[in-house]
């Protein structure tokens, strides 16, 4: 439960995510009342500094990132008193004794045992070393007490999710490893369970008879920003589709679980990922399509290119939108196409998953009725405007009969009063109280892999000659355009 005693030791505390996103949300937890009485944060860094300066900076990022605004100065204190600093180099044996003299001391001050909770918030590159340390100095041994949580990037091909799995599970039990996709955090991601499930309204017609096709954007107006670096050996594909956007997919299309117990949900979202159909390489170009901003106008600011951004190289290859259709071959969805697309520096910022109904069987309208005739689309709307919309059609107005599409919309801002938690703040809760059920298992992030492979093995033997492809500011490429229109749909304006 949440109340046991905790500690969390995230390591990489110098860096931004513990900044932007991991402080202000234990910071919204804590001023929520939702932590345990005893629980101790460990900020563990290479950089010169001390428990003072440490909060000070943290507190100038909750100030700046927390949902809740500016913090309280005693609500702070508080928190505050729970943070401390743990000046090393987490690759080094002596950090790791050091470490583990310091959580027995919390503990023996406890009289009990805690929950450890290890947080690689570091590159990918230094987790072997990481979690050796933990395994040799036992650290993270106890299953009961004992949690890792690894952030993405999960590998960067099938091959290395694999190598990185067997690591980890060679020295962890998988019910130990909580491997985050902040998405499956957000309130929205999570609604699309209540909605299908809760609900008998939707579920008899959530299949091929009644759903034409799927599509799910998730599109941003930022750019690649100072990630650079690890954007350019990324691309959208890897950055967005293989985590993100499978994910939303799975919860849209797999089977209602038994219960909601970690691994009930797990297993339903593993068999959709295993009944999508492979692309052979020589279709790739049918089924996946690849795109690069150039420079224009965002917002009505002007931006430069993707290949002036810091870090990027002048001739980059990297794609920065990426558009698929994939296709589940099982029992309910045989046919139905899901069209995914996503993309950096888009016309506008918005997620969200439409659900194309297929026309009525029949229509006893005269011809003219129906001329503003539009599939019905139910429309979940993950962020910004929160919320569900369903476009119907109606009998417009006046004394003839005509048709046309209105929307019944439900928006939380509107149906529920304050700020919903953070997706961090769901998740980190959830690692607190050990439910895993949001967290990718082994299988799920391999599987995953699986899809996006063929892709990304063709994308990375063909170059592309057209690149950039996309002013900034626009909704990509023409391509994609093509991609869908060859099955005579096309990109919904977002509801
Ligand atoms: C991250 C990606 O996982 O998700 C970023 O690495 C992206 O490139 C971000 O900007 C989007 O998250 P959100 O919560 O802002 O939609």
């Amino acid at each position: 439960t949440s109340k046991e005693p905790t500690i969390l030791v995230i390591f990489g505390a110098g860096g931004d995510l513990t900044w932007r996103k991991l402080i202000p949300a234990l910071y919204n937890l804590h001023h929520d009342r939702y932590l345990p009485d005893r629980f101790v944060i460990i900020g563990v860094a290479r950089q010169e500094t001390d428990n003072d300066s440490f909060r000070l900076r943290l507190r100038e990022g909750v100030d700046r990132f927390s949902r809740r605004g500016a913090t309280d100065p005693e609500t702070w204190q508080g928190f505050a008193d729970r943070i401390f600093y743990f000046r090393g180099d987490f690759t080094a044996a002596q950090t790791g004794e050091r470490l583990k003299v310091r959580l027995e001391e919390i503990e023996r001050g406890w009289g009990e045992r805690a929950n450890r909770i290890f947080y690689l918030a570091i590159p990918p590159t230094s987790f072997e070393a990481a979690t050796r340390q933990l395994e040799q100095l036992g650290l993270c041994k106890d299953c009961g007490h004992d949690r890792l949580v690894v952030e993405k990037p999960f590998g960067r091909d099938l091959d290395s999710a694999r190598a990185l799995n067997r690591l980890l599970t060679g020295m962890f039990d998988e019910s130990q490893i909580y491997r985050i996709d902040h998405y499956l955090g957000k309130e929205t991601v999570q609604n699309i369970l209540a909605l299908r499930f809760a609900n008998s309204l939707f579920e008899p017609v959530w299949n091929r008879r009644y759903i034409d096709h799927v599509q799910i954007t998730v599109a941003e107006t930022v750019g690649v920003e100072s990630r650079g670096g690890y954007y350019e050996d990324a691309g959208a594909l890897r950055d967005m589709v293989q985590n993100h956007l499978l994910q939303i997919l799975c919860l849209i299309a797999m089977e209602p679980p038994v219960s909601f117990a970690a691994d009930e949900v797990r297993n339903k979202k593993v068999d959709v990922l295993r009944a999508i159909r492979p692309i052979p390489a020589e279709e790739v170009h049918h089924f996946a399509v690849r795109g690069q901003y150039g420079p224009g106008a965002v917002e009505g600011k002007a931006v430069p290119a993707y290949r002036e951004e810091p870090g990027v190289a002048p001739s980059s290859t990297t794609e920065t939108y990426a558009a698929l259709k994939l296709l589940i071959d099982n029992w309910r969805w045989q046919g139905v196409p899901f069209y995914l697309r996503t993309g950096k520096r888009m016309h506008t910022k918005v997620s969200e998953v439409s659900i194309v109904f297929r026309p009525a069987p029949h229509h006893p309208f005269p011809a003219a009725a129906v001329e503003s005739w539009q599939p019905n689309r139910l429309v979940l709307r993950i962020q910004p405007e929160e919320g569900i919309i369903s476009r119907i059609q109606v009998k417009q107005p006046g004394t003839r009969m005509l048709l046309g599409p209105v929307d019944m919309a439900f928006h939380y801002r509107e149906a529920f009063r304050g700020s919903s938690p953070e997706a961090y703040e769901t998740l980190l809760l959830d690692v607190i109280r050990g439910d895993a059920t949001l967290f990718m298992r082994a299988d799920q992030v391999e599987s995953a892999w699986g899809v996006i492979s063929p892709i990304l093995d063709v994308w990375e033997t063909v170059p592309t000659a057209t690149f950039p492809d996309y002013p900034a500011g626009t909704w990509g490429p023409e391509t994609a355009d093509l991609l869908i229109a060859r099955d005579r749909h096309n990109w919904l304006q977002p509801a």
